[in-house]
């Protein structure tokens, strides 16, 4: 910086230009700075040794050279750690400060090469030789100068550390080298650019190095301000922090430094942009975000925080679906998927149409009961089809931990969030219908109780502000359409039942199941197998009829769901469908069959193998001893055979097979009956006998009162040596007295008779209304004998042969 200063003492400043040089002389190390010849410098002289050196100057000829140090650090810089080159100064001015310390003011001239060190104390004093200027004019030379002028002019507008008075000063020089001095000693670039512009003595290539300089310094000065208006704009934001960022980005954008780092957040941004996050979770967001850019990556928090953005970006936070309330469309898409069950499908539509009118009421939860396969979740798919919704289920079965629900919190390695919140992702939507199987299969445990966290999830007033542990922000579950399945009720937390509306579903009849096989099954198996119309071509027909590929015949279904199946629903027949048109489409492909396949009684064996379920009935009451019970379980409802055994004894009783206290209760009520039979019972035969009586068949629980009459049949069986008949099967409680008490479960108790090829039921009458519930055709089929006491309960199911040939049996 040229500074025009006053002479000192009354000597002129120029004093010390071009003199004389001497051989040697005192050398001023410059902690970091350059000086450059033809300016003015001004100095702060701290050290000691300098101090002494000015002083001695100022006694003499004024005179030292001054060195730029290599070592910005070193504090008493020796030889070895200075330049070569310095500049010939000549002390101008000098004022003591008080602090001990000395400011001067300095003439700068000759550029000199330094020699040996002839003394290092008090203070360095080197042999010195000028370096003086190589000047070869040539247009590149002039070129240069006013490129180096007119580049330097536009920095001094913009960079606010140069003086105004610099821009006249370099405008009026004409001398290149003078020029390259000046402008050289203003800049504020690294000591070593500056120390290579002092030693560069050929001029032409000391502008050339400047003016690369220069431009780069220009190009700096000018992205600075460039970030300068971006982030203007940006500041209305008025966040400090994000100023700051923006413009650390904007350099290393620049630079071409955008790092792996910054690189990834400004992703995780972009797609926490897009998720368009609800205000208090994007407060939540934009601070992680911060962390996350603070922190390494190699921290284990870096891929945590990634990890949570990442959730949070998935999220359908603002993403819904409109909804399709036209009650026809529902019905017929219901129709189009499920056969019959016109009452759950009645329940449905009114369920909608209640939301159609009221679209602002908190919808309450659906649960459909029932056995398995009898199209519960296919319904639930079918209801999000005819609204217009995303499904997607999940399964609660067995889980008893409240942060399978809900998550862990973030603090776990290999956090996650709950099950609700991934269902939630892949619905996409905020408002799908979310499918919660198993409900009732739900456990609990030190870990906490999953039912209280079901339990906010599905409460509509408080599902507005579900929190996960993992995310731990609130996330609105109310638009949700949640429907819960279950195949039993008791097992339901009654909180939780509370708040459900229960649509129940039963077990199909045989010729409901073969009617949902021909109308639903087969064609959907045949297309899903490639054997529909499509393939073959020319047939039009779907389920089995003309043109297709395959035929069911009637016989063919009825011995599939005979003998190849035994459930309340239909997935195992589906099953076994889909495997027959497995079969057969390889036989098109591989080209062993070109015709149609009809499917009859005979082709189901050769293709499945030998009946897998027997009618077992008629052999094991073929003895007496035994009788048919029916028991209701979550499965649907199934048969259970009751044997009793006699054997020398005094008439005690033993209960085998597992069974419950109420069970083994109605035992004992069954055998005081028994006893008292008058005339039906050999006399002294309880006193002859013990009693044994065993309930085979592990999978069905064995409990509840409903096995009485079934007890007290197989025991007066035994005792009387009546065989029980075959064709029937029995339910009911009875009493010490002999009465008949009415049972639950009836319907799919009949369902189960007549999968065990069972026509006739001996029921209590106070179930007579029940039958009603039983559908039609097997209404029709099944005979039933409506019985209100343990008599008229062995006279319908005791064979009467044998009490005719009584008298004659030995005791
Ligand atoms: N009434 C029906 N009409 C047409 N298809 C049906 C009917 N009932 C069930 N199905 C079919 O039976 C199969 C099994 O049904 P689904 O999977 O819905 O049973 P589920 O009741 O959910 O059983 P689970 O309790 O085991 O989950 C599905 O392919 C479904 O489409
Ligand atoms: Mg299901």
């Amino acid at each position: 910086m040229t500074i025009h200063v006053p002479s000192v003492d009354g000597e002129p400043a120029e004093a010390g230009r071009r003199a004389q040089l001497p051989d040697a002389l005192p050398v001023l190390p410059l902690r970091d700075s350059v000086a450059f010849p033809d300016t003015m410098m001004p100095l702060a002289v701290g050290q000691e040794r300098s101090i002494k050196l000015v002083d001695d100057a100022l006694a003499g000829n004024r005179m030292m050279v001054m060195v730029a140090s290599r070592d910005p650090e070193a504090e008493e810089p020796g030889p070895d750690q200075l330049y070569g080159v310095g500049v010939v100064g000549v002390v101008a001015r000098m004022m003591k400060v008080p602090d001990g310390t000395v400011r001067i003011l300095v003439q700068c001239s000759q550029r000199v090469e330094l020699g040996d060190y002839v003394a290092t104390a008090p203070y360095l004093v080197a042999r010195i030789t000028e370096a003086p200027d190589v000047l070869v004019p040539s247009s590149e030379l002039e070129g240069l100068r006013r490129n180096v002028q007119a580049t330097f002019s536009r920095i001094i507008e913009e960079l606010p550390y140069l003086p105004e008075e610099l821009l006249l000063a370099v405008a009026n020089l004409e001398d290149p080298a003078e020029l390259a001095h000046l402008i050289a000693g203003a800049l504020r670039v690294k000591t070593e650019e500056k120390q290579r512009l002092l030693e560069e003595r050929d001029v032409t290539r000391r502008l050339r190095l400047l003016s690369e300089i220069l431009a780069r310094e220009l190009e700096l000065v000018e992205i600075g301000s460039k970030i300068q208006t971006q982030v203007q704009s940006e500041m209305e934001r008025g966040q400090r922090e994000y100023f700051l960022r923006q413009q650390l980005r904007a350099i290393q954008e620049e630079l071409g430094e955008v790092d792996e780092q910054q690189a990834e957040a400004a992703e995780l941004r972009r797609q926490l942009e897009e998720a368009n996050l609800p205000e208090h979770v994007s407060t939540v967001a934009e601070r992680e975000l911060a962390r996350f850019e603070r922190l390494p990556p190699q921290s284990a928090e870096h891929g945590v925080i990634r990890g949570y953005l990442e959730w949070l970006a998935s999220l359908p936070w603002s993403r819904s679906t409109e909804d399709n309330l036209d009650l026809k469309h529902a019905r017929a898409v219901l129709d189009r998927d499920h056969y019959d069950i016109e009452r759950v499908k009645d329940r449905i539509l009114e369920f909608l149409a209640v939301r159609k009118l009221n679209p602002e009421a908190r919808s309450s939860i659906v649960l459909f009961v029932g056995p398995p396969g009898v199209g519960k979740t296919s319904l639930g798919r079918s209801i999000a089809s005819a609204m217009g919704r995303e499904f997607e289920r999940m399964s609660v079965g067995g889980v008893r931990d409240e942060s399978e629900i809900r998550g862990h919190r973030r603090t776990y390695i290999g956090a996650m969030p709950g099950t609700i919140v991934r269902a939630l992702r892949d619905a996409g939507s905020n408002n799908p219908v979310l499918m919660i199987d198993e409900i009732d299969k739900m456990g609990a445990d030190f870990r906490g109780d999953p039912a209280s966290a079901m339990l906010e999830v599905l409460d509509p007033e408080q599902n507005s502000s579900f929190r996960d542990h993992y995310l731990d922000v609130p996330i609105d579950l109310s638009n949700v359409f949640f429907i819960c399945t279950a195949n039993q009720i008791d097992t339901i937390p009654p909180a939780l039942l509370d708040r459900m509306e229960v649509i129940e579903l039963s077990g199909y009849t045989h010729e409901e199941k073969r009617e949902i096989a021909t109308r639903y099954l087969v064609p959907r198996q045949m297309e899903r197998n490639g054997l529909g119309r499509s393939k073959i071509g020319r047939g039009q027909a779907a389920g089995g009829s003309r043109g297709a590929a395959i035929v069911f015949t009637k016989p063919a279904l009825d011995s599939m769901i005979e003998g190849y199946t035994r459930e309340a629903g239909v997935r195992s027949l589906e099953r076994e469908i889909g495997s027959i048109c497995r079969k057969v489409a390889r036989e098109f492909a591989e080209a062993t069959r070109r015709s149609k396949r009809t499917i009859r009684r005979e082709t189901v064996e050769e293709l499945l193998g030998k009946p897998r379920f027997q009618p077992e009935v008629k052999r094991r009451t073929s003895e007496p001893g035994v009788a048919t019970g029916l028991a209701w379980t979550p499965v649907g409802g199934d048969v259970l055979f009751v044997e009793a055994i006699a054997y020398p004894g005094d008439g005690k009783l033993q209960i085998t097979g597992q069974v419950g206290d109420v069970m083994k209760e109605s035992a004992a009520a069954a055998l005081s009956y028994v006893r008292n039979l008058n005339g039906e019972v050999p006399p002294d035969w309880f006193k002859e006998h013990d009693l044994h009586v065993h309930v085979p068949a592990g999978a069905i629980p064995k409990d509840g009162p409903s096995a009485g009459i079934t007890m007290a049949t197989a025991i007066a069986s035994r005792v009387t040596e009546r065989p029980v008949r075959s064709d029937t099967a029995m339910t009911g409680e009875i009493t010490l007295s002999g009465m008949v008490l009415p049972i639950g479960g009836l319907k799919e108790k009949a369902l189960a008779a007549q999968r065990a090829g069972i026509n006739r039921l001996i029921i209590p009458r106070r179930n007579e209304r029940d039958i009603d519930d039983i559908p039609e055709p097997l209404r029709k089929k099944m005979k039933f004998t409506l019985v209100d006491s343990v008599d008229e309960v062995l006279d319908a199911a005791l064979q009467k042969r044998a009490r005719r040939s009584r008298p004659a049996q030995p005791g």
